[in-house]
Formats: structure tokens, sequence, C-alpha cells
């Protein structure tokens, strides 16, 4: 199977192109400014309409899992412009070339679609996204949904893994990089979440575009925690000083976009349609520092 990985310099596309090569498929590996590491690099950007078109067309994938978007929630909310054009208008010209094509569009949507009043969603629990992100990821969603386009639309909650990526660093690695130089962290007592761990997201994707698995799926993480747990379950893991990380609420941060404060997903759909099942944050955990024990051994 032809595969288009979008964002494969980033954190979860940079796991699908690593697990999908070493599967038998040929996979194409999207990026705009970081060569992606594994498959054949495909550089465009998802402002310009016509590097869209070329690069996709050029390849004819079976499958587009798209992972790019703008994923900063406080840039997305001061820069709703270059938003737009990323996350609603680059949706919208990916569709439009898998609908001609008749390739498999998988889209990777956020928790963010929800305004957290209520938690452990359900897939069909009403859409009210409290800041632009959201916003602009639930309107690619409804873009996908309109256009004659096989799609699998997946929401995904906090992911992380043992790898910055994109030139970021995600919450795990940035939590565990501060509580070994022994900095105090603040973190959130009244946010939760389903922390997703890169490599069990990516397994279940490459599962369900194998599948052709068809709708919206939540696949998250199978365990609700707030980030004060999330943070203090890493520190048991990496058996790092727990007494660094203080407390603080949603209420005394001054982000520029608001956080929902409860988007937990219900996974059960996810759970009962695929062989690879969402994992618990403790096994997830024991996998992230297995990862990182054996990236460290290759690098000594
Ligand atoms: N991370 C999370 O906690 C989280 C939570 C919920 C949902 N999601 C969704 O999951 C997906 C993957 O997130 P992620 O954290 O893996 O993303 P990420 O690490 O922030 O990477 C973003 C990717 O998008 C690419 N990109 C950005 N602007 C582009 C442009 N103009 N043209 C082409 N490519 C562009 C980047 O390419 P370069 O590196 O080459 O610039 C990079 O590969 C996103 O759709 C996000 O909305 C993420």
């Amino acid at each position: 199977m032809k595969i288009l990985v979008t964002g494969a310099s980033g954190l979860l596309g940079s796991k699908i192109v690593r697990l999908a090569t070493k599967k038998d498929h040929e996979i194409f590996s999207g990026y705009f400014n970081n060569i992606p590491d594994h498959g054949q690099p495909i550089k465009f950007d998802l402002q310009d309409k016509e590097t869209i078109y070329h690069a996709i067309t050029k390849i004819k994938p079976n499958v587009v899992i798209h992972c790019a978007a703008l994923t900063d929630v406080d840039t997305c909310e001061t820069n709703k412009t270059l938003t737009k054009k990323i996350n609603i208008d680059g949706v919208k010209t990916i569709a439009e070339i898998t609908s001609k094509l008749n390739s498999f569009l998988v889209f990777i949507s956020t928790d963010y679609v929800f305004d957290g009043k209520q938690g452990n969603y359900r897939e069909l629990d009403k859409t009210n996204p409290i800041n632009y992100y959201g916003y602009s990821k639930l309107l690619g969603e409804r873009i996908i949904a309109e256009t004659n386009t096989d799609y699998l639309i997946s929401r995904v909650s906090v992911i992380y893994g043992n790898k910055p990526a994109s030139g970021k660093i995600n919450f795990a690695l940035w939590l565990i990089n501060n509580l070994k130089n022994n900095r105090d962290v603040k973190i959130l007592t009244d946010q939760f979440i389903s922390p997703t761990f890169n490599t069990n997201l990516a397994e279940m994707l490459l599962e369900a575009s194998e599948k052709r698995l068809k709708g919206i799926y939540h696949m998250a993480g199978a365990s609700k925690v707030s980030r004060y747990e999330f943070a203090e379950k890493l520190a048991d893991t990496f058996n790092l000083n727990k007494t660094l990380i203080k407390k603080v609420k949603l209420d005394d941060m001054n982000w520029k976009a608001r956080r929902p404060k409860d988007t937990s997903l219900d996974i059960s759909k996810a759970q009962k349609d695929l062989k690879m099942k969402p994992i618990k944050l403790d096994d997830a955990l024991e996998s992230l520092k297995e990862e990182i024990d054996i990236a460290q051994r290759n690098f000594d």
C-alpha cells in the first residue's frame, strides 16, 4: 500500500512513518521545514494549494494520513489567518484531492473540539470548541465529512513520545528534563486529559488505515488523569523528585487561548473495533521508558 503521511517530521507523523516503513508499505513523508528521517521525503506547504496538489497527485497514495497542522494553541489564537490557511483551507485541499484520487483520508483531530465541561467524551457528543485551534480542527472535520471522500477522523489527546520532533519537545520530555535538572515545574491539578503515547496511537492508525475503518474514532490513551497526576506518574516511572512538581490551577495561567477543563475521551469504540487497543497510562509509561533507554544505549 502507498501511504502518504503529512507532518512526518512531527511528534505523531514521525512515529507513524518509522513503524510503517517496517511493514510492507511504500511510505511518503510530507514535511515543510524539517526533513523526516524515514520514508521518502516530500516537501509541500499547506498554505499553498499548488504544492499540495502537485505532491499528492504525483504519488497517488492509497491512503493519506493527515497529521500536519498548526498545533500551537496560543499561536492559533493570535494568528487566526495563518491557522485558517493551514488547519482549514489546507484540509479542504487535501480532501478534494483524496476524493479525486479515491484515496482513503485519515485526519488527526483533537479532544479540543469539546468545551471540557463534561469529560469522557464519546464520538457523537456535542462539540463546542472554546479556542481557535479547536475550532479550526472541528471545521477541518466538517469539511472532510462534507467532501465525497472515504475518511476516518481520529480524535486524540495530549500526545507524548520518546523524542523531540518538528523542533519541539513534548510535555513528557519537558517534565522529565526539568525534574532531572532539579527545576520546579508548575502543573495543573484541574485539567483532565487522556494522555496518548505516540507509538500506541501510530499502531492504531496504521491498523485503521489498512482496514479502511471509517467514521469518527476517539483514539487516545485508556486512562483519564489530571495533568498533575500525569506528571506524578512520569516522575514515579523515571524515579525523579516529585516534590519539584508544584500545583497550579487553570485560573492561575496567563495563556492567550482558553483551555478546556476536562477533554478526556471515551475510547470504547476504538477498543471494540481495533486489534491494537488503546493502552493504560502505566503500561504506556513503561514502554516510553524502554524506548528512551534503548535510544540512550544506542547513542552511548
Ligand atoms: N500534540 C498533541 O498533543 C495533539 C493533541 C491533539 C491533537 N493533535 C493533532 O495531532 C496531529 C499531529 O500533531 P503533532 O503534535 O505530531 O504535530 P507537530 O509535532 O506539531 O508537527 C506538526 C507537523 O506539521 C507540519 N507542518 C506545519 N505547518 C506546515 C505547513 N504549512 N505545510 C506542511 N506541513 C506543515 C510540520 O512540518 P515541519 O516540521 O517540516 O515544519 C510538522 O511535521 C495534528 O493534526 C494535531 O492537531 C495533537
